[in-house]
C-alpha cells in the first residue's frame, strides 16, 4: 500500500517509488500540506519541525490553540473568507450573500485502485494493484458543504493524480466561484516558473522566469486550453537542467479555461494552485448536487526536466490514452492539405494516394473541403454532406478505391463549428454560441456550435457517425479552428450562464466519448489550428494530435521539443511537407525534414507526384526506416540531449528495450568553433551498442561519458543513428 495513515500523529504519507507527499491534520481540524519531494521513510510529527515561521502582524489568529494563522499555514485546500489572504482553491457564495468557507477535516478513506471521473478525462488503472487512492473529506460545518480531496498514488510511476469533488450536503443553494483541483506548497521561493507559451504555428515554446513575491500565473479564457498557454506548469530550481535539479510538474488534464498560478507570500513560501480558471466561472450547486473538478497530475523529479517528462510520457502513453491504438502500431499517413488545399477532386486525391501507396504509406487522409460547397474557409461548416462536384461518387467510392490500392482512408471534420453560410445556420441560426442582441464575432469566418445544448451534441454525433458508417473510414482528423467569444446559451437560465465555459468542455468530452466508443477501430487525431488544444484531456479520447500547422523542419524542432516536455512522441503528429515551406518560406533538405518528422507520428503533407525520382527513393527509405524505428521513438524513453531553445543544434535520444535511436540536427552551421559533443543517456554502461548503419560498436559507458562528436558544418543537416544493444 503506497498510502499510510499514522493515526496518532494524524499524518497521511503517500509514496510513489521515488517520491513522498505528506499531509497532516492539525488539531483534528486543519488539513496541511507538509512535504512533497524525494521519497522519505517517515514524517514524524506536524509541529516538531514545522517549515513555516513568520511575523504574525496582519495575519489574524484563526488557529488560537497554537497562536497561528491560516494565512501562514500551508493549507492543503485553502478556502476564501477567513484569515488566509492568499489566492484560494475554493470560494463560494451562500444564500445570505456571504462568501466565508471554513473547511475542516472530517474523515478519510483509503482504497485500492482509482475511480473514474464521471464525464471527465483522467488517468486510469487496468488493475487495482496499480494505484491506491486516498480520499479526505473536508466539511464547512455551518453550511454542510463538503470537499472530497482525492489522491491516486501510482505504484510504478512517480505520479499522483489529484482532484476534488465538491458536495453540497447542506440545505441551501450555493454558488461556486472557485473550485480548483490542487494546491501544493513549496517552502522557499528559489524556483523558476516554467511553462509552455505559444500561438498558432508557434506552439509550446519553453519559458522560464524566477519566482518573485506576489503572483505569477498562466491561464486561458478562450474556452479551450489554447495555443497560448498549455495547461501545465513546472516549478524548477534555477540550476535545474535536463538531468539535474528538483523539478515539480503539474499537468492539468483539462481542455478548457485553466489557471496555473504560483503565489509567493510575505513568508517567502510558494503556493501552487491549478484548476479551472475562476475568471468567468460560477457553478450553481443545489442541495445534494456535486461538482467534480478535473484532475491534475503531479510529478516530482530529482533529476531535472528529463525525468519529469519521462514520467508524464509513460503515464500518458499507457494510462491516459485508451483504445486499441494505445498499443497498436499507428499507420504512416499522407494528408492532402498542403498538397491541394481546397482545390482537389477524386482524380487528384487518387493520384496522391497511388504514389503514396507505391512508397509504402499506409493511410490517405482527405482534409478540409470535401463537404457542402467548401472551396474556401468561408462556408459550409456544419453541412457534413459530400460535395459531389469534387467527389461525384461520394466518400464511399473514394474510400473504397483507396482501400483497393492497399491503403486505408481517413477524413477531416470540424464538427464543433458552424459557418454563417451553411444550410445548418440557415435552419438553426440560434445554434451558435451567442448572446442575444450582441455581435456574433466570426473567426476564420466561422462561429461555434453551442455544445451545452443536448440537441446540438446529438446533431454532431449523428452527422459524424452517419458519415463514418457510410464508408470504410479508418481515421478521423478532428479539427477546431477558433476560440469562443460572446459566451452564452439559450439552454441556461441567467444564474447559470457563467457555467457556460465548463459546460462546453463537458459537452465536447461527451461528444468525443460517444463517437469514439461507437467506432473503436477508427484512429482519431485531434487538431486545433495545429496544436491549439493539444492537452492531456484530449489524449483520453484521441491518441494522437496534430502538433502544429507549422511544418517547417527548423520551427518544428522547437515545437516538438517544447511539446515533448509533457506529451509522448506517440501522440505528436509530425509530417514532411513541401519546400519552400508554406508557413515560413524556408527550404530545408528532405532528409532533414524526415529526421524531424520521424521524432513523432510520422507522415507526409505534400503531393509526392511533384518529387523527383531521386527524392522518391529517399521517401521510400524514410518510410521503411520509420517503420523499423517507430517502436523505439513512440514507446522509448526520451532524452533531450541538445535544445533548439539554447543553441545551434538539437539532439534527441530514444531508448526502448535493446534499441536506441539518436538524432542530431544542425540548425545553423559555424566555422571556427570545435565540434559538438553529445553524450548519450539511459544506456547500460556495461553493454555494447552497435551502430546498425556503420557496424561500429561502442560500450554504453563510452557513449554516455565520452560521447559522440558532431561537426556543425552545414545549415539544416541531420543524422539519425540506430544502435542495437549486443
Ligand atoms: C487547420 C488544421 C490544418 C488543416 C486546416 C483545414 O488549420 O490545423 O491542418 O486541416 O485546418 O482547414
Amino acid at each position: 500500500m503506497s498510502i499510510t495513515y499514522f493515526e496518532k500523529e494524524q499524518i497521511f504519507h503517500l509514496q510513489t517509488p521515488n517520491t513522498s507527499y505528506v499531509l497532516g491534520v492539525l488539531d483534528g481540524k486543519h488539513l496541511l500540506h507538509l512535504y512533497y519531494g524525494k521519497r522519505i521513510d517517515e514524517y514524524s510529527s506536524i509541529l516538531d519541525n514545522f517549515p513555516i515561521a513568520g511575523e504574525l502582524a496582519f495575519s489574524p489568529i484563526d488557529v488560537p490553540e497554537h497562536f497561528m494563522s491560516t494565512n501562514m499555514l500551508p493549507m492543503e485546500y485553502p478556502c476564501y473568507g477567513s484569515a488566509d489572504f492568499r489566492s484560494p482553491a475554493f470560494h463560494a457564495e451562500y444564500e445570505d450573500g456571504s462568501s466565508v468557507t471554513c473547511f475542516e477535516y472530517e474523515s478519510y478513506e483509503i482504497f485500492k485502485g482509482k475511480k473514474k471521473l464521471s464525464g471527465l478525462p483522467a488517468t486510469y488503472v487496468e488493475d487495482e494493484s496499480e494505484a491506491d487512492t486516498l480520499e479526505i473529506t473536508l466539511c464547512d460545518r455551518l453550511t454542510g458543504v463538503r470537499a472530497v480531496l482525492s489522491y491516486s498514488v501510482f505504484n510504478t510511476v512517480d505520479a499522483i493524480a489529484k482532484s476534488v469533488c465538491v458536495k453540497n450536503l447542506g440545505n441551501q443553494t450555493i454558488q461556486l466561484k472557485t473550485a480548483l483541483s490542487s494546491t501544493v506548497h513549496l517552502f522557499d521561493k528559489n524556483y523558476e516558473f516554467v511553462h509552455l507559451e505559444g500561438a498558432w504555428a508557434k506552439e509550446r515554446s519553453i519559458q522560464k522566469r524566477p519566482l518573485l513575491n506576489g503572483s505569477m500565473q498562466i491561464e486561458s479564457k478562450r474556452v479551450t486550453s489554447s495555443h497560448h498557454h498549455s495547461p501545465f506548469v513546472a516549478l524548477a530550481r534555477p540550476y535545474a537542467t535536463e538531468t539535474q535539479g528538483d523539478v515539480y510538474g503539474f499537468s492539468f488534464v483539462y481542455s478548457g479555461n485553466h489557471i496555473e498560478q504560483v503565489e509567493v507570500n510575505e513568508f517567502d513560501t510558494a503556493r501552487v494552485n491549478v484548476g479551472i480558471n475562476p475568471f468567468g466561472f460560477s457553478w450553481q450547486l443545489t442541495p445534494n448536487a456535486e461538482f467534480q473538478t478535473p484532475e491534475v497530475v503531479l510529478t516530482y523529479s530529482d533529476c531535472g526536466f528529463g525525468k519529469m517528462s519521462r514520467t508524464y510520457h509513460k503515464l500518458y502513453r499507457t494510462r491516459l490514452v485508451r483504445g486499441k491504438y494505445r498499443d497498436e502500431q499507428r499507420p504512416v499517413l499522407i494528408n492532402n492539405w498542403e498538397a491541394t488545399y481546397f482545390d482537389f477532386n477524386e482524380e487528384k486525391i487518387l493520384k496522391i494516394a497511388s504514389k503514396a501507396q507505391s512508397v509504402g504509406i499506409d493511410l490517405m487522409v482527405l482534409d478540409d473541403g470535401w463537404f457542402g460547397k467548401r472551396n474556401s474557409d468561408n462556408c459550409s461548416l456544419g453541412d457534413w454532406v459530400v460535395d459531389r462536384t469534387k467527389l461525384p461518387d461520394g466518400i464511399e467510392s473514394l474510400a473504397t478505391k483507396v482501400n483497393e490500392m492497399g491503403m486505408k482512408f481517413g477524413l477531416w471534420f470540424e464538427p464543433e463549428m458552424i459557418s454563417e453560410d451553411s444550410d445548418l445556420y440557415r435552419a438553426h441560426p440560434d445554434w451558435c454560441i451567442h448572446v442575444e442582441g450582441r455581435n456574433r464575432t466570426p473567426a476564420r469566418q466561422q462561429l461555434m456550435l453551442d455544445l451545452t445544448r443536448a440537441e446540438i451534441r446529438d446533431y454532431i454525433v449523428d452527422s459524424v457517425c452517419s458519415v463514418l458508417k457510410s464508408a470504410p473510414i479508418s481515421y478521423v482528423k478532428w479539427d477546431m479552428n477558433r476560440n469562443a467569444t460572446e459566451l452564452g446559451s439559450k439552454s441556461l437560465p441567467p444564474e447559470r450562464q457563467q457555467e457556460f465555459a465548463h459546460r462546453y468542455v463537458l459537452g465536447i468530452y461527451e461528444v468525443m466519448e460517444r463517437i469514439t466508443s461507437q467506432f473503436p477501430d477508427v484512429l482519431f487525431e485531434g487538431c486545433s489550428g495545429g496544436g491549439g488544444r493539444f492537452d492531456a484531456g484530449m489524449l483520453y479520447y484521441y491518441p494522437q494530435y496534430w502538433t502544429s500547422d507549422n511544418t517547417d523542419g527548423v520551427e518544428r524542432l522547437s515545437i516538438q521539443h517544447g511539446t515533448g516536455m509533457v506529451m509522448p512522441a506517440s501522440t505528436m503528429g509530425a509530417h514532411i511537407s513541401a519546400v519552400p515551406n508554406h508557413q515560413v518560406g524556408r527550404t530545408t533538405p528532405l532528409t532533414f525534414r524526415g529526421h524531424v518528422a520521424m521524432a513523432g507520428q510520422f507522415g507526409y503533407e505534400l503531393d509526392l507526384n511533384t518529387l523527383s525520382d531521386e527524392e522518391i527513393e529517399i521517401v521510400k527509405e524514410q518510410v521503411k526506416l520509420y517503420k523499423e524505428i517507430r517502436d523505439v521513438v513512440q514507446k522509448g524513453e526520451l532524452y533531450r540531449l541538445a535544445s533548439p531553445f539554447e543553441g545551434r543544434n538539437t539532439s534527441w535520444e530514444y531508448v526502448y528495450e535493446d534499441r536506441v535511436v539518436l538524432t542530431y540536427y544542425t540548425i545553423r552551421a559555424r566555422s571556427t568553433m570545435g565540434k559538438t559533443c553529445i553524450k548519450l543517456c539511459g544506456l547500460d554502461g556495461d553493454a555494447k551498442y552497435t551502430d546498425t548503419a556503420s557496424g561500429k560498436t561502442y560500450s554504453g559507458s563510452y557513449l554516455m561519458n565520452v560521447g559522440l562528436y558532431f561537426e556543425d558544418k552545414k545549415d539544416y543537416s541531420s543524422q539519425l543513428f540506430v544502435f542495437q544493444k549486443q
